[in-house]
């Protein structure tokens, strides 16, 4: 068993904002990120898969064809855009950095598993110091 590790950049607006709650304590649990005229991260994604290498290829995926699988069904959605005003999967979402990342796994899951291999984890760095990471457990 190998694991592969594909890194993609982007960066979007976005802003975590707990609508049960005054915008005072918005302020205090979140902070900048509660910001109401929203503001933006340029974001890592690295996406881990693990599976069996090929015979024929030494591979355990393509990592250009992976890359493609992320640029389409991620990036092109979210590059350039407000989490919460312009990316449908993201409605009505508190778009902490584990939430993003939890819908991000629920995209990839599947067509990472008909491309032979297995999902394994996805790590969403927000911050130089602040990243989640997430292996698909409940
Ligand atoms: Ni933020």
């Amino acid at each position: 068993m190998m694991y592969v590790t594909r890194r993609e950049t982007f960066n979007a607006a976005h802003k975590v904002y707990n609508p049960d709650w005054s915008d005072a304590k918005n302020m205090e649990v979140f902070g900048g990120c509660a910001n109401p005229n929203w503001h933006g991260h340029n974001y890592v994604l690295s996406v881990t898969v693990k599976g069996e290498m090929s015979k024929e290829t030494g591979f355990v995926i393509d990592l250009k064809l992976l890359s493609q699988l992320i640029k389409k069904e991620i990036i092109d959605k979210v590059d350039h855009k407000n989490f919460n005003l312009d990316v449908p999967f993201l409605k009505d979402t508190l778009t902490s950095t584990e939430n993003v990342t939890k819908a991000f796994w629920e995209i990839l899951d599947k067509p990472i598993a008909d491309m032979g291999c297995k999902l394994h984890s996805l790590k969403l760095q927000e911050t130089e110091n602040n990243y989640v990471e997430y292996f698909g457990e409940k």
